[in-house]
């Protein structure tokens, strides 16, 4: 059956240290989502013509690359998952032969673990959709290595990494994110799906998740890891069946049953995220009591209700919102994570709603404090330079050696 949902989380399992590791099941019933669905894996033929015509992207040779990142050093690993890992590197600007470190244009590379089927397909997945697609909050590819078993891919480095770090790794590199960044961060967000759903694009992303989400200096959004992007349906098509492939937690119930994917499962996957943001609890938390393992589940009772929604708001970002945007902002997960599909909004419409948090007089409107509280001052930092100038967060890689 390939390597379905239950593979992927065992394999995210790898990148979890400490508190979060814990979240994946040793349950083998559990993790392993059953695909008797799905059509067997067919060979993938392994050569560039796979790959779609970008004129953008470059071609680069291993030994460029293994330059660029010192010979993959280990200090230099960014990140890694299931398939492989992520280094920093650096390259020449004009030439993209590998620079001297600390100079020229910084790198992600990722380099895939050698004689994955599946490693393969994800490895052109994110060649074939990211290599097309240009847009502000979806991570920029610059190109690909394809030489015997060798598959890399390399892409512009964004400083602040990833939205799961921010939230969820404890210690003095990661401050928390303030309430003004977190509505930021979800806007960016919500702006990458919309594109994917959008007439011209027309792909279901299928894994959003906050090690997903990267940001860039002044807290952009980014998507990245298009390894199980899939074309949307077409014509009168509503969904695309497909084995089901995703990350626990974030996937949305009806996909998990039926391997019907639509572009509503990723809203799914956004509420979720929405309410990691707003609570700064994992999706999946096994280290909680009983009853608030599955974040979704713990949280659905409080979030239409004015009264109660404070109850599930992440306690470090005390002072710096207002109930009433809270509610708003809790309510748009709460639809999100309907179980009916069809009462999930659209990405555009999120987009449309968030838009109005961004606006500072909104915002003011709708709070009750002095206009010298400390909310009031975040808001100032963050329409003079997209970032809260009063939170210091360093760079979450290691800095150049
Ligand atoms: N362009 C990048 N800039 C900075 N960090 C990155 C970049 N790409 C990936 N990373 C880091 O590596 C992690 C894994 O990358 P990802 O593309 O999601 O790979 P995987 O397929 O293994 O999940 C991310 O969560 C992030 O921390
Ligand atoms: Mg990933």
């Amino acid at each position: 059956m390939g390597i379905c949902l239950s593979a992927r989380i065992k394999a995210e399992g790898h990148l979890h240290t400490g508190v979060n590791s814990k979240y994946v099941s040793t349950d083998e019933n559990e993790k392993c989502i059953s695909s008797s669905k799905l059509s067997s894996v067919q060979s993938v033929p392994r050569s560039e013509g796979e790959i779609l015509q970008s004129p953008n992207l470059k071609s680069f040779s291993y030994a460029d690359l293994k330059l660029a990142t010192r010979n993959f050093r280990p200090d230099s690993v960014v990140g890694g998952g299931g398939f492989g890992s992520v280094f920093k590197g650096w390259i020449d600007k004009n030439l993209f032969t590998a620079a001297k470190p600390g100079t020229g244009l910084v790198i992600a590379v990722k380099k895939l673990n050698q004689e994955s089927l599946q490693g393969h397909r994800e490895w052109l997945a994110e060649v074939n959709y990211l290599g097309q697609f240009s847009h502000p909050h979806l991570v920029k590819l610059i190109g690909y290595c394809l030489e015997d078993d060798s598959r890399l891919l390399v892409y512009e480095f964004l400083t602040r990494g990833s939205l799961e770090n921010h939230l969820f790794r404890r210690g003095s590199y990661f401050q928390p994110l303030s309430w003004i960044l977190r509505l930021k961060v979800a806007l960016g967000a919500a702006k990458g799906l919309a594109f994917l759903h959008s007439d011209e694009a027309k792909v279901i992303y299928r894994d959003f998740k906050t090690s997903n989400i990267l940001l860039d200096s002044t807290y952009n959004a980014k998507l990245s890891d298009f390894g199980l992007a899939k074309d949307g349906p077409l014509g009168d098509k509503t969904h695309v069946s497909t084995r089901v492939m995703g990350t626990y937690g974030y996937a949305a119930p009806e996909y998990l049953h039926t391997g019907h994917l639509t572009t509503k499962s990723d809203v799914y996957s956004y509420g979720v995220v929405l309410l990691e943001l707003l609570s700064g609890r994992r999706a999946i938390d096994k280290n909680r009591p009983t009853g608030e393992h599955n974040l979704v589940e713990w949280a659905r009772p409080y979030l239409g209700n004015r009264r109660k929604v404070f109850r599930i708001m992440d306690n470090r970002l005390e002072g710096q919102y207002t109930i009433d945007v809270a509610q708003k902002v809790a309510n748009i997960a709460l639809r999100c994570v309907s179980l009916d599909s069809k009462l999930r909004p659209t990405m555009d419409s999120i987009v449309e709603e968030l838009e109005q948090f961004q606006d500072s007089k909104n915002l003011e409107n709708n709070h009750h404090k002095t206009r010298n509280s400390p909310r009031t001052r975040a808001l100032d930092a963050v329409n003079t330079s997209g970032t809260n100038k009063n939170t210091a967060y360093p760079r979450p890689s290691s800095p150049p050696h």
